[in-house]
């Protein structure tokens, strides 16, 4: 494996500069308050405060990749989505919590990858969309290999199939592929299986796919380039798109893009669906948190524009129709389901609440079979983030796990790390680790936990 020694800003800088001062331009950006705002130092403590019991089953890491923005950040204009990538990352063993770390995502070229978090073949890897290849992090989430061949610019959403151990990929990149998206399966030794052009209408944002048994899912939706973003300097040069079809394609795995299934749904915009799968009649069914609009006023973040809901759509394969209905209209983002249900029947789906205020006060448990939503607050002054589902090793039931998420409290400005029983929310945390720093809000992450050789 190729090492590179990167050059690298902000690990000396005080911890106690946690707010946004001194930037360069002056305006109100919500991305840019509270816990929006940047996290300047990186951290390794191995002292960490525990209440509750931290279950002595869990032993790996429980890491996630966000935005973390420049302290030089044009106030007005900054978007969320382009701040640099810091990974936060907390080690349990046997019910010790080992260490919190947080380092940012260093490479060489481009955009630092700064969404999500994956393993893969053995290996753990920061990963962002539109062009980024990944980079690869070390056990203690230093940036070891900023040249990861996962085909090309990958994406910040490759979907696991539990069967076969492929990642599945969407990927676009505007600089460079301009009328085609690329699907990437990549295969369980981390090796490129198969690439298959896609040509689209227009250049859309294409966050995410899902899969399901016998297709890839591909969300095309209006959210396009803008030439006229593009012009003026926008480091996120996407908007809504009044005159773009909003359309799902069903891209049979063992096809070609002439075989796509394509099937319009109403003007939408949606990041990221909680599962997909076939019923027993053929029809593909999928539950999504989507918004009414995106971009097209709030030009800095997802949430101006319209806070998103749970929805489910079937779609025919033959008809080429999509009913579209509503699971749940409380705002919600980020929902997760049992990793070994990917693609398949499922019952329960984990999400966090979204408030007006664009902060996160609680989790729900989807019960998908009762069409029921259950929520689980964090607290006063407390907000969540994405819900990662654990399975238990001897789980006797779908929701038999953990559900794992980082809390920002604000009375003291720091986050914890935060565990629930899925099957006893009510209780409460099982545990809660107390980390003396604060995790900014957004993205996404994942449990890794160690193989049974390591560590
Ligand atoms: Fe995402």
């Amino acid at each position: 494996m190729r090492r590179r020694e990167f050059v690298q800003a902000g690990v000396t800088l005080p911890i106690s500069g946690l707010t946004l001062m001194g930037c360069e331009s002056a305006g109100s950006n919500r991305y840019l308050e509270g816990n929006f705002a940047p996290v300047l130092a990186e951290s390794t403590v191995t002292s960490l405060e525990i209440t509750g019991r931290i279950p002595e089953d869990l032993t790996g890491r429980f890491v996630r990749n966000g935005p973390n923005p420049d302290a030089a950040a044009n106030r007005t204009r900054y978007h969320w989505f382009v701040g640099r990538g810091m990974v936060h990352g907390v080690r349990l063993d046997e019910g010790r919590a080992v260490w919190y770390r947080n380092r940012y995502v260093t490479s060489a070229s481009g955009p630092h990858p700064n969404t999500s978090v994956i393993e893969h073949a053995g290996k753990t890897f920061a990963v962002v969309e539109s062009g980024a290849l990944p980079v690869e992090l070390d056990y203690e989430l230093a940036s070891v290999d900023d040249n990861v061949s996962m085909g090309g610019g990958f994406t910040a959403h490759p979907q696991l199939d539990p069967d076969t151990g492929e990642l599945h990929a969407i990927c676009y990149d505007w600089a460079t592929l301009r009328d085609h998206v690329r699907y990437v399966v990549i295969d369980r030794d981390g090796a490129l299986r198969s690439d298959m052009k896609i040509r689209l209408p227009g250049m859309s944002m294409i966050h995410n796919m899902s899969i399901t048994e016998r297709y890839a899912v591909i969300y095309d939706l209006p959210v396009t380039l803008s030439f006229l973003a593009l012009g003026t300097g926008s480091r996120f040069p996407f908007r809504w798109d009044d005159d773009y079809e909003a359309r799902v394609g069903l891209v049979p795995r063992q096809g070609d893009d002439r075989d796509i299934i394509w099937s319009s749904v109403k003007p939408n915009y949606a990041y990221h669906p909680m599962n997909a799968y076939e019923d027993p009649e053929g029809r593909v069914v999928i539950d999504v948190v989507r918004y009414d609009k995106m971009f097209q006023n709030d030009t800095n973040g997802p949430f101006g524009d319209s806070l998103p809901r749970m929805d489910r759509w079937t779609i025919n394969p033959v008809s080429r129709t999509v009913s579209e209905d509503i699971v749940d209209e409380r705002p919600q983002e980020f929902p997760r389901c049992h990793p070994g249900l990917n693609g398949k029947p499922y019952r329960y789906g984990y999400s966090v609440a979204v408030d007006s205020n664009y902060e996160f006060p609680a989790l729900y448990k989807h019960d998908l079979q009762k069409g029921i939503a259950t929520e689980i607050p964090m607290g006063a002054g407390r907000h969540g983030a994405e819900p990662v589902f654990i399975p238990r090793a001897s789980a006797q039931s779908e929701d038999d796990g953990y559900l794992m998420t980082y809390v920002y409290d604000k009375s003291r400005n720091a986050s914890d790390v935060v565990i629930f029983d899925a099957q006893d929310t009510d209780r409460g945390p099982v545990s809660s680790i107390h980390l003396p720093v604060r995790v900014p809000y957004g993205f996404h992450g994942n449990w890794i936990p160690d193989e049974p050789s390591s560590a």
